[in-house]
């Protein structure tokens, strides 16, 4: 392929902007060779998870106490070390094998909200060849007591931790409910990230209202929960040197653009890739080059970012007055 789809993210020289994201498809030798050959850009890791590392070393009493759940049947909300595809070395030896099988840079995942031992791993990921690291920020607070400055203190504490046991290019994959989150990026930014990747997908779990019990879903996304990402990507772009990565609801080819034209520098697709196989790579580059020559772009870059914020003076204020637009538009 030539450079026409050429993007850099993270600092990675990338073919194209299609990158398979965390997903459990990296735990076959078999799949990872199926993602090299249907031509991924590059592939994230499923990650490795904070709970996971503290069961694993000091059983699973360590990671009860380290998130302050004292009351007796907290354990058996967790999954016990055993039941997680891969334990931490087997983890490290995955991304060593997948190294030496394909040629695409390959993406560690690290996953946790508490500043503690298993940052360690992120020099670990490093050793065992993995190109870039993307670190998950899960978390969903409950406590009243807890203030959102708290919440961002300390998760930009971890980047920081993270920042200082690696010189992997890093990026940090967030949730979209930060009060301010273009303040919060730069503050991410400014303890060592590279990128962010928008965005953490909350499972809601339903009620089963006959058994009176939560009913935990995991459901696939669709492209309308790409809307949400485009206007981050949009309102971010440009702003820092920070790299941008869409995750959510990319599915099409036309969302493929969508999240470029908004600023995104690669896309992260599972939902589809989890549903179809990576064999759908290979037509969606096809028709993502017909579409940008049909449509007169010179290249990836100067499509990318086109319809952003960037050179948008106010964009509060379009934001705004879009808003009072769409409300004023229904009509009886
Ligand atoms: C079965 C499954 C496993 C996932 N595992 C991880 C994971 O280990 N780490 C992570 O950061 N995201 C994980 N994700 C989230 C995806 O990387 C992605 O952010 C999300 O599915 C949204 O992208 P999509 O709309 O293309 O599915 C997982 C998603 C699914 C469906």
């Amino acid at each position: 392929m030539n450079n026409y789809l050429a993007t850099e993210y993270l600092g990675l020289k990338l073919p194209h902007p299609i990158v398979l994201g965390a997903s459990p498809l990296v735990n076959s030798l078999e799949q990872v060779r199926a993602i090299e050959d249907a031509g991924a850009a590059a592939l994230v890791m499923h990650s490795l998870f904070e709970e996971q590392v503290l069961a694993d070393e000091a059983g699973v009493q360590a990671h009860v106490t380290s998130h302050g759940e004292a009351f007796a049947e907290a354990p058996s909300y967790f999954p016990a070390a055993t039941d997680y595809a891969l334990g931490p070395d087997d983890y490290l030896e995955q991304i060593r094998k997948i190294k030496e099988i394909v040629s695409m840079p390959v993406i560690g995942s690290l996953n946790g909200r508490t500043q503690g031992g298993w940052i360690d791993f992120a020099r670990d990921i490093e050793a065992a060849g993995a190109d870039a690291l993307e670190l998950n920020l899960y978390f969903q607070p409950t406590e009243v007591e807890m203030t959102s400055t708290e919440i961002e203190t300390e998760a930009v504490e971890i980047v920081r931790a993270v920042r200082g046991h690696t010189q992997l290019p890093l990026a940090v994959k967030l949730s979209p409910y930060f009060t301010a989150l273009p303040a919060f990026v730069r503050a991410i930014h400014d303890a060592g990230a590279d990128g962010v990747v928008l965005f953490n997908r909350f499972y809601q779990p339903d009620i089963d209202i006959e058994e009176l019990d939560t009913l935990p879903s995991l459901r696939l996304s669709n492209s309308s929960e790409l809307l949400l990402r485009l206007r981050w990507l949009a309102i971010l772009h440009g702003r820092m040197p920070l790299s941008l990565s869409c995750s959510g609801g990319v599915h099409t080819v036309e969302d493929v653009i969508k999240a470029i034209m908004a600023g995104a520098d690669s896309v992260q697709m599972v939902s589809r890739m989890l549903r179809e196989g990576p064999a759908i790579i290979p037509g969606m580059l096809q028709s993502l080059q017909t579409w940008m020559e049909e449509h007169e772009y010179a290249s990836l870059a100067q499509m990318k970012g086109s319809l952003s914020y960037r050179n948008t003076p106010h964009p509060e204020a379009i934001e705004r007055a879009n808003y009072l637009k769409i409300l004023q538009s229904w009509k009886p």
